[in-house]
């Protein structure tokens, strides 16, 4: 471990071979590829944020960088290969700029015994970093330019320390995502995380609180708290703090507009929450509420820990309390032992619950998770097929949301432009409904973070689009 004064600022250029320094100048530039969830983007801006601290500046190129970081994912094995293929291209950088440095951060460098695996499918990778150990960056930089060797910095603690207010970059001004609570306790027999981020650690509320202030100060208005179960946050802590109690009091922040948070578990999410939802003013109503699957059975294996009838009443009473809350879930497709009778369970649930939007995956085998021991692996075919059903379904549901929304007023916050339109703003409601409209020539100053009322005139299935209202 490496004391707290090695890691603090210092320009990373005392370490670094002076012959690289003229060749290549001062100062260096670094470039971040990230895959994956909210999570990892999050830690990405800390990764920019410590190498700006070591005076590193970014660069939009990966060609022009000096320093390449790859941000990695391990939930499903499709987005493993994905980004060994990526790896793998950056070894052709290197042949052209051998003071290249390349990098492997997040979820896949933290797996159980994949590091081996990376340096032994890329052995020109210069350093592995895991997700709790992204703090000794600078001592793990030092010693690549210093000794040239590669290095790996991994800690397999299963409580590992919190470090507290790393700096970021943050990629966009208004709004920023804070994490509440790190790991998971849950062991869904399906899922890697546990394995991977160890065992569920929440931040004191004053920290998180200090956070959230020093973030307003800085011109932020909508904050996303983050955690893998932030409904289970608290736990651990010295004094009574739940979710709800964490969520009232950055309520009362000055300055905050709008509160986001994910992911919630459906086995922990209370009447006292929902209720703080409502009575809250910055809050926003949306809900992202994973179900994963809708046959009981189903959800046994995967030790959900809730049948589909708890699900059900659940989502009755945020219904019944938050009127118009919207209410997303994830879906898994294929898994093991899933019979045609279990997958048109989840297809019913589908139809009965009509969730605004459902993020759809194919099962994927993890090693070391139970189910990755069960018999019956589906075939990828039948897989395949149930998530194109699924698709199709869910898709007709969103969209008939959507052409719903057609001619009403809503509250939208500017994101920025729209990728494909920069004469269109890009925003968001409360309820997380993604909505396009033209921008208006008469009100050149409004930009990201405005709040503006939009008319909807149409509902696609992905998107809503609309009018500014003068
Ligand atoms: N296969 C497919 N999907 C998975 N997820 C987690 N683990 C797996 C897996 N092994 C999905 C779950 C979770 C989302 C983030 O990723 O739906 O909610
Ligand atoms: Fe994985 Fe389940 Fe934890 Fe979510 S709650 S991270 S699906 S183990």
């Amino acid at each position: 471990m490496m004391s707290r004064n090695e890691l603090d600022g210092g320009n990373i250029m005392n370490t670094i071979n002076l012959s690289q320094v003229e060749k290549r100048g001062f100062p260096f530039r670094y470039h971040i590829l990230t895959y994956g969830c909210q999570m990892n983007e999050h830690d990405s801006e800390v990764i920019a944020g410590l190498l700006e601290n070591m005076g590193y500046t970014p660069s939009n190129q990966l060609e022009d960088a000096d320093l390449i970081i790859v941000n990695t994912c391990c939930v499903r094995e499709s987005a493993e290969e994905k980004i060994y293929g990526k790896i793998g291209s950056l070894k052709a950088l290197k042949m052209v700029n051998p003071d290249l440095v390349v990098g492997v951060s997040g979820c896949m460098a933290q797996k159980p015994d994949e590091s081996k695996i990376i340096r032994k499918r890329a052995p020109f990778v210069d350093f592995i970093i895991g997700t709790d150990t992204m703090q000794e960056l600078r001592g793990v930089l030092t010693k690549v330019y210093q000794d040239r060797l590669p290095t790996v910095c991994i800690s397999t603690d299963e409580y590992r320390r919190i470090a507290d207010r790393l700096p970021r970059a943050r990629s966009e001004r208004h709004k920023a995502w804070v994490t509440i609570m790190h790991g998971c306790n849950n062991f869904c027999s399906y899922c890697i995380v546990p394995f991977v981020r160890g065992r569920e650690r929440s931040r004191t509320p004053e920290s998180i609180i200090a956070e959230v202030i020093d973030l307003v100060g800085d011109g932020v208005k909508e904050i996303t708290l983050l955690g893998q179960n932030v409904n289970s946050y608290g736990q651990g802590l010295s004094e009574e703090n739940d979710f709800s109690d964490l969520l009232r009091k950055i309520d009362r922040i000055d300055g905050i507009e709008r509160i986001r948070f994910m992911t919630s578990h459906p086995k922990d999410l209370s009447a006292k929450l929902m209720n703080v939802m409502g009575s809250g003013k910055h809050i926003c109503h949306h809900i992202h509420l994973p179900v994963q699957a809708g046959s009981n059975q189903v959800l046994k294996f995967m030790n959900r820990g809730y049948t589909r009838e708890d699900y059900l009443e659940l989502v009755k009473s945020i219904r019944e309390t938050l009127p118009g809350c919207s209410i997303t879930t994830d879906i898994i497709v294929g898994f093991p032992g899933e019979s045609d009778d279990n997958f048109e369970d989840t297809l019913d649930l589908v139809r009965q619950i009509r969730w605004n939007a459902a993020y759809t995956f194919l099962y994927s085998n993890r090693s070391g998770t139970k189910a990755a021991q069960m018999s019956q692996q589906i075939a990828d075919q039948t897989k395949k097929v149930r998530l194109q059903k699924l698709m199709a379904l869910q898709n007709v549901i969103s969209l008939q949301y959507h052409q719903e929304q057609v001619g009403r007023t809503v509250e939208v916050m500017i994101d920025g432009e729209s990728r494909t339109n920069p004469d269109v703003w890009s925003s968001r409601t409360a309820t997380n409904e993604l909505v396009l409209f033209p921008k208006i020539r008469a009100l050149s100053s409004q930009g990201p973070g405005d709040r503006v009322q939009v008319r909807i005139v149409e509902g696609k299935t992905w998107t809503l689009h609309g009018q500014a209202e003068i």
